[in-house]
């Protein structure tokens, strides 16, 4: 709890007003700045360079050098080219690998093929149309008890109660994880995305992020020799700890950090914030709130777009290989390549009316926010499956769920947090 409320006070005095979209020089715009995501006002920015310079370089940026790749054809093929752009160069987000073993995560995601295969082969069974069958009635129990367990009649955090709780089950649920230290995996996927290149000033040192990733790292030691000394189970660690490729991970201290936290991350930030900017999104949109209510059979379609509109990955980056052209610039082999996913799904030539949500949007699920290509999101599915089934209970509770307060977001240039969305439900 007082992490949360750390984290909320570090946000709100982060936040920086992006400049004048129309005024500022091209070659000044640098959209990594933490402070922009905290306000909430780095789209406009977005828009002038999808307009005027689709593929920009920023030549001073908070994390140094980078390219931005901003349309939505654009992202899609960068993403796609993995035998033109590398994820393992220099990692997967705007911040370069960390040299400090401490605090280095190596893990599929940031994997060329044949590795990156590999070890995603060895858990994507646990995310498999199968095992997600088995999975919902699970989820649905959970859900139920969190909404059923909600103050009535008073002003709360939606974000701690509903979307974090949440999550946090589902993944002490994945790892098998002891259930009273859920929130734990809240704590360390939090330190995963707060170095200072991704959240400026609000970052966390490296003495901080290094005490934690030991933490977690002493943690799922014992969970693996455990699971290893067992016959294999269903759950992520039992699959690391018995895979093929990846039951000798743990003589490999980093990678084996690295694709845990890789695990804890993808599934907290992502479906936490989807959560969140759900209900934020109905409350600026009360027409689709509306729309919502009349046809519940939209609820899949509105997730899709709940996901295109909040965009909780903002950002992948890759490095080239060798030099490449990409909307008539030369990208130098090594230099910096950021998809911004955000820019992409408000592009107007794909998605019209694209600051908006709706619900019923015909190709809401043609967003990029779960990425393309040989790392596509691994867990989209079981993603998809926790909104649906929480939205299906939430309409079933509550005629509104009201936002009553100002929402603090977080310094973030890699997710789209949200830290505090204070609200009242009402129930029917
Ligand atoms: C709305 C929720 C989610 C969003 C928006 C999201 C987004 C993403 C994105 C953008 C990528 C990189 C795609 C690329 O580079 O092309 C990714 C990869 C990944 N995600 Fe998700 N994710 C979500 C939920 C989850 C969940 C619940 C899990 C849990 C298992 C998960 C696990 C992963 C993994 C393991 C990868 C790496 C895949 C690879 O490199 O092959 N994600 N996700």
């Amino acid at each position: 709890m007082n992490a949360i409320v750390d984290r909320a006070a570090r946000s709100q005095s982060a936040a920086l007003s992006a400049p004048d979209p129309h005024t500022i020089p091209l070659a000044d715009i640098d959209v990594s700045r933490a402070g922009y995501y905290a306000s909430d006002t780095v789209l406009p920015l977005f828009a002038r360079l999808r307009a005027e310079d689709p593929v920009h370089f920023c030549a001073d940026g908070e994390a140094g050098s980078y390219w931005s790749v901003t349309r939505f054809e654009d992202v899609k093929y960068v993403d796609s080219r993995h035998d033109l752009f590398s994820s393992e160069i220099g990692g997967i987000t705007i911040a370069d690998l960390e040299s400090n073993p401490e605090v280095r995560l190596d893990n599929f995601i940031s994997m060329d093929q044949p590795k990156h295969d590999q070890q995603r082969k060895t858990v994507a069974p646990s995310v498999a149309p199968t095992n997600l069958a088995l999975l919902e009635p699970l989820i649905r129990a959970r859900v139920t008890d969190i909404l059923d367990h909600l103050p009535v009649g008073e002003t709360f955090n939606w974000v701690d109660l509903v979307s974090i709780e949440l999550t946090a089950r589902m993944l002490a649920t994945l790892f098998d994880f002891p259930y009273a230290d859920r929130r734990k995996l809240i704590q360390w996927s939090d330190v995963a995305t707060s170095s200072p290149q991704i959240m400026g000033e609000a970052g966390l040192s490296e003495a901080e992020r290094a005490s934690a990733f030991a933490d977690c790292a002493n943690t799922f030691a014992s969970l693996w020799h455990e699971r290893a000394n067992k016959a294999p189970g269903n759950d992520l660690i039992s699959m690391l700890a018995h895979g093929p490729s990846t039951r000798d991970m743990m003589s490999r201290p980093t990678e084996f950090v690295g694709n845990i936290m890789l695990l804890i991350v993808g599934g907290n930030d992502t479906t936490r914030n989807s959560i969140s900017g759900g209900v934020l999104a109905l409350n600026q949109f009360p027409d689709e709130y509306r729309k919502l209510r009349e046809q519940p059979k939209l609820i899949p379609n509105m997730i899709s777009e709940v996901i295109r509109w909040q965009t909780p990955v903002i950002h992948m980056r890759r490095t080239p290989f060798a030099d490449v052209e990409l909307g008539g610039k030369t990208i130098r082999a090594g230099e910096k390549v950021v998809m911004w996913y955000l820019s992409a799904n408000r592009d107007e030539s794909v998605f019209p009316d694209a600051d908006r949500l709706i619900i019923d949007r015909p190709n809401a699920r043609s967003h990029v926010s779960f990425g393309f290509g040989i790392h596509r999101c691994m867990g989209n599915r079981l993603a998809e499956m926790q909104l649906r089934i929480l939205w299906e209970e939430i309409q079933r509770r509550f005629r509104h769920v009201e936002v009553v307060g100002p929402v603090v977001r977080v310094p973030n240039n890699f997710i789209r947090g949200i830290a505090d969305l204070p609200v009242q439900v009402h129930p029917h």
